[in-house]
């Protein structure tokens, strides 16, 4: 396993972003230099400097040929971008992450919602929670479709279109239903929608739910929408295996979840493109957070999250277990927590600690 594992190359896109994208991300890159050290895996990184930053220095977020200087990577590796004081946040969706989550067709976001031992859940209750957002990636509210008229005048209109194509409902169903089918959870697919007041794209949303739900009769479902789903991630989120939503309402989810869990500062992300023809996108859940940006306290767990998802998709399976494991205990220990797990450690105390568990000889050994 190892040997094999030090054969593999992986050629890593990593787009650290601004604020405190670059300070998170510098740690994932970090764990991944040391695990390489220890003896697995085989990493080679390319910076891309993108986001609020460059476009300020360039007036584009990213180039637009983004996709065609990405593809020959196996991976990409982003951290946040956007610098709202400075560029509006729409330039780094539509300039940078859109491009890539559509550009390559990575359209299932898969969003794991974990509650580790020793972080402090705000709800007063003790079962697991231990469920998967799947969110769909595309399409849906942020098909960018629409427009804007008569601007800046009192008859101004603005319109933004959502979009579910049947193709594009029907692959991310599935892709829930293949993946409770692999978790080793409870062999149940719960359904966001919206369909009593968004009649158009969450009927046929709903339609094809069902339509591949039939072809999985070893799963159980259920259906909510958004509003009472809401209530239930607080209520009785031990309850989940895997959530499959639209684009906006798997946003607001999985932000509402990680809270949940304890902090938006552990909450990872992986973008899928399931063929494996363009490279996948690993990334935390939280956005820039410019109102601790440069303190050193931003809490580095989701980044180094991303990377162990990144890790498992790459086939170093093996390493991504050890690196979730190492996190989990650093948790469950609680000596080092930043200040979003109510400590007062900083960004890189968090990540020696991670370092110090992942140990200094090559697993096994
Ligand atoms: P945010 O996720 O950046 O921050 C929300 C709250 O969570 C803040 O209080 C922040 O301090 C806290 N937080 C986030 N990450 C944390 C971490 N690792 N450790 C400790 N605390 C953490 O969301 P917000 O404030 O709505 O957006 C800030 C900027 O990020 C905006 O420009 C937004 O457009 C952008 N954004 C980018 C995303 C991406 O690159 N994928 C995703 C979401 C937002
Ligand atoms: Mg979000």
């Amino acid at each position: 396993m190892r040997s094999e594992a030090k054969m593999n190359h992986s050629r890593i896109a990593v787009i650290p972003g601004d604020n405190i994208g670059p300070e998170v991300v510098a740690e994932g890159m970090r764990v991944l230099g040391h695990l390489q050290r220890l003896g697995y895996g085989h990493f080679s990184f390319e910076i891309f400097p993108w986001g609020a930053r460059h476009f300020l220095e360039t007036g584009r977020a990213a180039p637009e040929n983004i996709c065609e200087i990405l593809k020959g990577f196996d991976a990409i590796y982003m951290g946040a971008h956007g610098d709202p004081e400075r560029v509006p946040d729409r330039v780094g969706s539509q300039q940078l992450m859109h491009p890539i989550r559509k550009g390559f067709d990575l359209y299932a976001n898969v969003r794991p919602v974990k509650w580790y031992k020793g972080t402090e859940s705000p709800l007063k209750q003790t079962d697991p929670i231990d469920f998967v957002v799947v969110r769909e990636n595309t399409e849906g509210e942020y098909a960018a479709t629409g427009g804007r008229v008569h601007q800046g005048t009192p008859d101004e209109v603005a319109i933004q279109a959502s979009v579910a194509s049947r193709r594009g409902t029907e692959r991310i169903m599935r892709y829930a239903f293949e993946l409770a089918r692999l978790r080793d959870g409870k062999k149940y697919v719960h359904c966001v929608t919206k369909s009593n007041a968004l009649a158009y794209t969450m009927a046929l949303w709903d339609e094809v739910f069902a339509q591949v739900a039939a072809e999985y009769p070893d799963i159980r479902t259920a259906k909510s929408h958004v509003d009472a789903m809401s209530m239930y991630v607080i209520t009785r989120p031990a309850s989940f295996d895997v959530v499959v939503a639209t684009n906006l309402m798997g946003d607001i989810i999985s932000d509402e979840a990680a809270c949940v869990t304890g902090s938006i500062g552990l909450a990872a992300s992986a973008n899928i493109g399931p063929s494996r023809s363009v490279p996948s996108m690993f990334e935390p859940i939280h956005g820039s957070a410019p109102d601790i940006a440069g303190r050193g306290i931003a809490n580095p767990i989701a980044a180094i999250l991303a990377a162990a998802l990144m890790l498992d998709w790459l086939g170093e399976v093996e390493m991504a277990r050890k690196l979730d494991d190492a996190v989990q205990k650093v948790l469950a220990v609680g000596l080092v927590r930043t200040p979003d797990l109510h400590g007062r450690a900083t960004t890189t105390a968090m990540t020696d600690a991670i370092i110090a568990e992942l140990g200094e000889r090559a697993f096994g050994e």
